[in-house]
This record gives C-alpha cells, sequence and structure tokens, in this order.
C-alpha cells in the first residue's frame, strides 16, 4: 500500500526502456487486449502522443498514453495496478494530464471504454466526461464488446 507523498508523476520517454516494459507487464495484468511492448513502445516513440507512469521508486503503480491531434487529446490507456486502486493515484494521473492538455492547448478529451467497464465509467464521471454514445460490437477479438465513447472540454 503506497504512502501517496511517495509517488511521483513523471512523463515516459522513449528512452525508459524499462519503464516501458513495465507498462507492458501491467497492460497483461489488466486488459483483456493488452499491448505488446512493442505497442507501448510505439506509441510512446509517436510524435503527437504523450505519456506517464505513477512511481514509487522503482515500482510502477500506475500510467496513462494519450495521443492528440489538433486541439483533442484521446486517452488511449489509463490503469493503475489492482492492488493500488481507490487510493487517489487515478486523479494524481488524470491531474497531470490536464496539466499537460492545458499546456498544449488542447482543448476537448475524449475516450472509448467498455461499456461493462463500469468502474472506468464512474472514474470519468467524477472527471466531469459526459457519454456522447455507443459504438456496437466495437471491440472485437475474444470479447466482443459495445463501446461507451465519452467526451469532456478540458
Ligand atoms: C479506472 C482506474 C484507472 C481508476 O484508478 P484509481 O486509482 O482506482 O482511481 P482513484 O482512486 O483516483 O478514484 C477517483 C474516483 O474515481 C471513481 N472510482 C474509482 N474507482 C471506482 C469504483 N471501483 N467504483 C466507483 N467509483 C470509482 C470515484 O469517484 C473515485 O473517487 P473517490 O474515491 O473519492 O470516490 C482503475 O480502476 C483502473 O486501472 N481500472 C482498470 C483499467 C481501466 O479500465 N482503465 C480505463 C479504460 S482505458
Amino acid at each position: 500500500m503506497s504512502n501517496r507523498d511517495n509517488i511521483e508523476i513523471t512523463l515516459i520517454t522513449e528512452n525508459d526502456r524499462e519503464r516501458m516494459e513495465q507498462v507492458a507487464q501491467m497492460e497483461t495484468d489488466v486488459f483483456p487486449d493488452p499491448w505488446s511492448y512493442h505497442e507501448v513502445r510505439s506509441t510512446v516513440r509517436q510524435k503527437h502522443t504523450f505519456c506517464a507512469a505513477a512511481m514509487e521508486g522503482d515500482t510502477l503503480l500506475g500510467y496513462f498514453l494519450c495521443y492528440y491531434v489538433l486541439d483533442e487529446c484521446e486517452i488511449a490507456r489509463i490503469a493503475v495496478a489492482e492492488s493500488e486502486r481507490r487510493r487517489g493515484i487515478g486523479q494524481m494521473l488524470f491531474g497531470f494530464m490536464e496539466q499537460i492538455c492545458h499546456e498544449k492547448q488542447l482543448k476537448r478529451m475524449l475516450l472509448d471504454v467498455r461499456k461493462s467497464n463500469q468502474t472506468a465509467i464512474a472514474f470519468y464521471e467524477k472527471n466531469k466526461f459526459g457519454i456522447d454514445g455507443e459504438r456496437k460490437f466495437y471491440y472485437g477479438g475474444k470479447n466482443p464488446e459495445d463501446a461507451i465513447l465519452m467526451s469532456r472540454m478540458v
């Protein structure tokens, strides 16, 4: 269990190999369609992305990966280690993301989320996202599911 005072949110850059490996490991722990190390690295390396990690010493507690196009930021991933949830780390990550959106003068944040993922939907609603619509069977693969589309102004 972490004391929030010891947690630092830092940008992930393409030289942070260990950090990207930790993110890929957490992807496997958290998501039904995990991104591989190579997918994480290729996202971090792209020009119009920004990514950050919540660290306690050398331990990764959570992260986010965002794309931006024109004045919109798309949240591709945000996750916190299961044992560390509901302690405000998601909020810390989100606050850092908002700050970067302001710095880049982005105007809108958007995302899609699995309809069954009520925890994430509650998290986004807490952060003032509204529901824009649904996409039927948006997620394919082994667990086909509808998506909820959400957005808010920065
Ligand atoms: C969504 C997620 C990142 C939230 O991280 P977290 O560190 O637990 O979030 P926080 O502790 O900062 O919670 C912030 C607020 O979100 C809401 N929330 C978070 N978890 C919740 C839950 N299980 N049930 C209801 N509301 C919840 C609450 O409003 C909470 O505020 P409160 O604790 O003051 O009531 C985390 O649950 C997670 O990693 N989920 C799996 C990955 C995922 O689904 N990501 C999103 C899809 S891309």
